[in-house]
C-alpha cells in the first residue's frame, strides 16, 4: 500500500510498492504464533524459513526464479512465491505477512481484511490453456473436474467445456459471428453468457451446450457470476456498477446496481472497467481491464476489502507467451477454496493462493 491512507492514490497505482519494517516482521511472528490460525501457521513456516536463509540468499532465491520457470510441485513458499510488481520487485521470500488483528478467516479459506490491502500469494499449480481463446468468462465445475469457458471476438467467439487436468478443449459451442462472447455464469445447470454490445444473453444446457433461451439487458455485457445459494447473480458492464440480477426471473431483472469503490467513507475512487467476475466466499472478485490486480470487494456495498496485484504472473506469462494479452479470468472451486486465474490469449491457467497481506 503506498502511505497510511488507503483511500488516497487506491486505484491510481499499480506498484503497491509497501514499506517492509523489520519490526513489523517481528509483529507478524508474535500475531501468527498467537493466532493459531492455518494460514498463519503457513504464514509461520514462510517466515522461519526467510529469517534462516537470511535476506541475501532470499533475494538470490527471488531474482534467479521467475514464475514461469516454478513447476507444479514446488511445496516450498519461497520458491512457489510470487507478487511482486513489474516496477519494483521485492524479495518476497523475506516479506512479513498479516498481523492477525483485523482478520478475519471465519467462513473461508482466505484472509479476510476490509481496508483495501494488498494480498501475498503464491502459485500452486499450473494447467495449459488455449492462447487461441481470448478469455472473457471462465467457471469451475467440480462434478466434471471442468472449466467452463466463454471466449470473445467477433468470428471466434464460443463457449467451451474445458478438462481441469490438461486443459483440453472438450466440448464447443460456436457462436454466430454478430455476436462477442463475453461473461459466463452457471444457475441451476443453466450456463449464461453475455454478449459484449449486442445486449443479447444467452442461456444454455449445461451438459449438451444447447442454447434455450435469451434474455437481454441494457448496455454492455462484460462479466457475470452467480452469488450465494444462486439466489443472485452479478453483472460487470464495464462501469464501476454492479447489477445484482434475479435469476428466478426470465428477463434476469436488475434487484439493484452497487458502485464498486475504493475502501472505507471515500467514494471518489471509483474502481471502474471492472471486467471478469468471480463470487468467492461472500465477496466478488474482479478483472479490472488493462489492470494487473484483482480487486475483492463487498458485493452489497461495493467496498474494495482487499487487492490481489498479479503483475508477476502478467510479466511471466508475456514472457513466455508473446500473443498474450491482458488479465482476466477468475474461476473458484467452492468445495475445495481453490482459485485458477488466466488471461485473454494466456497460454496457461494459474492457481493461486492468497497467503496473508502483503507488507
Ligand atoms: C489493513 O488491515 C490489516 C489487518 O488488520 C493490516 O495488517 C494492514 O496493515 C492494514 N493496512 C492498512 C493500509 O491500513
Amino acid at each position: 500500500m503506498a502511505g497510511d491512507d488507503p483511500t488516497q492514490s487506491f486505484l491510481a497505482t499499480e506498484d503497491g510498492a509497501a514499506s517492509r519494517r523489520s519490526d513489523a516482521k517481528k509483529q507478524a511472528l508474535v500475531d501468527a504464533r498467537e493466532s493459531g490460525r492455518p494460514w498463519c501457521r503457513i504464514v509461520l513456516v514462510l517466515l522461519a524459513s526467510a529469517l534462516v536463509v537470511g535476506a541475501g540468499v532470499g533475494l538470490g532465491l527471488y531474482f534467479g526464479l521467475s514464475a514461469g520457470q516454478r513447476d507444479q510441485g514446488d511445496d516450498t513458499p519461497v520458491d512457489a512465491q510470487t507478487g511482486a510488481g513489474n516496477e519494483s520487485p521485492e524479495p518476497v521470500a523475506a516479506s512479513p505477512t498479516a498481523s492477525a488483528s483485523g482478520t478475519d478467516t471465519s467462513g473461508g479459506p482466505y484472509p479476510k481484511v476490509t481496508n483495501g490491502s494488498l494480498l501475498e500469494y503464491r502459485i500452486v499449480n499450473k494447467i495449459p490453456h488455449d492462447p487461441g481463446a481470448f478469455t472473457q468468462g471462465i467457471l469451475y465445475y467440480a462434478p466434471e473436474d471442468v472449466f467452463y469457458t466463454s471466449n470473445g471476438e467477433y468470428g471466434k467467439s464460443n463457449l467451451r467445456k474445458v478438462s481441469a487436468k490438461d486443459g483440453k478443449v472438450l466440448q464447443e459451442h460456436i457462436l454466430e459471428s454478430q455476436y462477442f462472447a463475453e461473461g459466463l455464469a452457471l444457475h441451476k445447470d443453466k450456463l449464461y453468457q453475455l454478449t459484449w454490445q449486442k445486449q443479447t444473453g444467452f442461456i444454455y444446457d449445461r451438459s449438451s451446450l444447447t442454447q434455450v433461451g435469451t434474455w437481454s439487458y441494457r448496455g454492455q455485457g462484460w462479466g457475470l457470476t452467480t452469488g450465494t445459494e444462486g439466489k443472485v447473480m452479478y453483472m460487470s458492464d464495464g462501469t464501476d456498477i454492479i447489477r445484482h440480477l434475479d435469476p428466478q426471473s426470465p428477463s434476469l431483472d436488475v434487484i439493484k446496481e452497487v458502485h464498486a469503490h475504493s475502501p472505507g467513507e471515500n467514494r471518489l475512487d471509483k474502481l471502474d472497467q471492472l471486467n471478469e467476475l468471480e463470487f468467492i466466499d461472500g465477496e466478488l472478485w474482479a478483472n479490472k481491464w488493462y489492470s494487473n490486480r484483482i480487486y475483492c470487494f463487498d458485493p452489497d456495498t461495493g467496498n474494495v476489502n482487499s487487492q490481489i496485484d498479479l503483475s508477476g504472473l502478467v510479466q511471466a506469462q508475456r514472457e513466455q507467451n508473446r500473443h498474450a494479452d491482458v488479465l482476466n479470468g477468475i474461476a473458484y472451486d467452492e468445495t475445495t477454496g481453490r482459485v485458477w486465474v488466466t488471461g485473454k490469449r494466456w497460454d496457461t491457467i494459474y492457481e493461486i493462493e492468497t497467503l496473508g497481506v502483503k507488507h
